[in-house]
């Protein structure tokens, strides 16, 4: 089933959770892109609110904000005949003023579907685009608020903690990336593709 074009329901996004088109097929090749279709946007958002919503239970109902008004969506998609034909994976990347930083940028939201986590480095791949492209436009600082699960994840790719917080009621941990391992990536729109590890 593809993923509804009008605000799912609760059933809908748990249908869509279970019907993933390409769990019929192992697919070989991703691509990690900004996101800049309608249907791109459409299922990243779908797929936030599997995760955050219903998955996590961190947001009633739609966890998009005021962000989302102003902030870039990343996507990792299925390719099919090399072309990109399903989201699985998303992040958002945005630049905020804070303090006395210049070029503080932020990721967050980042997902990936339940059937293709620890698959084929696609959580790695939306970081490096999220980065990399934020990197080109002169960001000098990158953080995010991360959940505490997934902190030694960022650590193992180069980020740094700055404190633990709490969010939303959860444990996270604010930390940064160190740019110096996140080279400059200037054709965000294209992004690049990633293989799946399944067939090696
Ligand atoms: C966190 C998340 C995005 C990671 O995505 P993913 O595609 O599964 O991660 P990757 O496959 O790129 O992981 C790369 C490596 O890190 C490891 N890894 C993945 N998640 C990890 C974690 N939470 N802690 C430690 N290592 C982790 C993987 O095993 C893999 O190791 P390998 O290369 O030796 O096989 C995914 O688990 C997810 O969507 N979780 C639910 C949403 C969520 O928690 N979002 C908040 C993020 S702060």
């Amino acid at each position: 089933m593809p993923l509804a074009a009008e605000t799912p329901t609760a059933e809908d996004l748990l249908d869509a959770f279970c019907d993933l088109r390409h769990e019929r097929f192992a697919p070989a090749e991703f691509r990690v892109k900004w996101a800049n279709e309608p249907w791109e946007r459409r299922e990243a958002y779908a797929l936030r609110r599997a995760v955050f919503c219903i998955e996590q239970g961190i947001f009633p109902g739609d966890d998009r904000d005021a962000v989302d008004d102003r902030a870039q969506l990343i996507v990792a998609a299925v390719c099919v005949a090399g072309m990109p034909e399903q989201v699985v994976g998303t992040v958002r990347i945005h630049r905020e003023s804070e303090g006395d930083l210049p070029d503080l940028w932020y990721g967050s939201r980042l997902a990936v579907h339940p059937s293709f986590r620890r698959h084929s480095r696609l959580g790695v791949s939306l970081i490096r685009l999220a980065v990399g492209s934020a990197h080109a436009l002169g960001c000098r600082h990158f953080r995010a608020h991360v959940q505490a699960q997934n902190a030694a994840l960022f650590r193992s790719l180069h980020w740094r903690d700055l404190g633990d917080e709490a969010l939303f009621g959860r444990p996270h941990v604010r930390m940064e990336a160190d740019l110096a391992h996140y080279p400059a990536i200037h054709d965000p729109e294209r992004g690049f593709a990633t293989f799946s590890r399944r067939d090696r």
